[in-house]
């Protein structure tokens, strides 16, 4: 049976699910950040889980406006500070990905504070992808390795990338079926799971029910069975 060891979740739908509700489109993010708490606790469980990535910041998301971009700022770096003790408590190491140099430097102490006082943590990783997109990922990558003689193998392009690790499972919420530049090198073999449900009405349940189809799918890799 399949092992879920890397799950991928596109965490859509939390402008939708204020509208739906007759609130303004932050709110919906304002939930948004509670069910990331809950599944995160919910993958701790999950012996097969080992790393759980999620699509926070894109680098195209600095489109929306300003007012927007500034609460998802905010809302992240008191996400972080507020449950910097559940990280440890659960044994979760933080890892972002993506260029966070384009933050502003209290959110960017932030991150490096959690990321710091989680690296000792040895069970569930959770990386959040901050201000990621696949193309910058890649660009990157390929600027490192520019610097040194050898050709470019799979190997060296993967090990220069930030998320440095296949997906198995990627799943997005909010009815759309497309990837949105999100870990595009490494769903190279993920199975993928679009769902309707928007993001704030996620839960550990469906979650559940989504890794036990994918336990059963056949994964052959380009191979014959
Ligand atoms: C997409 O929904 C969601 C985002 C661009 C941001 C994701 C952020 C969160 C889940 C909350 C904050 C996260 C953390 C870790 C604190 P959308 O706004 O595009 O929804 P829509 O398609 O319905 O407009």
């Amino acid at each position: 049976m399949n092992r879920a060891k890397h799950i991928a979740i596109i965490m859509d739908g939390n402008g939708r699910w204020a509208e739906l509700h007759n609130q303004k489109r932050v709110k919906g993010h304002e939930r948004g950040a509670k069910i990331v708490k809950e599944i995160t606790k919910f993958c701790v469980e999950c012996v097969d889980i080992q790393r759980l990535t999620l699509y926070a910041f894109s680098t195209e998301n600095w489109k929306r406006p300003t007012l927007e971009v500034e609460f998802l700022m905010k809302l992240l770096e008191k996400y972080l500070k507020k449950e910097l003790s559940t990280y440890i408590q659960f044994n979760i190491k933080f890892e972002p990905i993506g260029d966070i140099s384009a933050f502003s430097s209290s959110l960017v102490k932030t991150i490096k504070n959690v990321q710091e006082k989680t690296a000792h943590c040895d069970g569930l990783v959770q990386s959040l992808a901050l201000n990621y997109g696949s193309h910058d990922e890649m660009l990157r990558a390929i600027n490192k390795l520019n610097s040194i003689d050898e050709d470019i193998t799979e190997a060296t392009l993967s090990d220069a990338l930030d998320c440095k690790h296949n997906v198995d499972l990627l799943i997005r919420t909010g009815g759309d079926h497309r990837l949105s530049n999100f870990l595009l090198w490494q769903s190279a073999y993920a199975e993928l799971f679009f769902i309707d449900t928007l993001w704030p009405d996620f839960s550990s349940d469906e979650l559940k029910k989504i890794i036990k189809k994918f336990k059963k799918i056949e994964r052959r890799f380009g191979a014959l069975k």
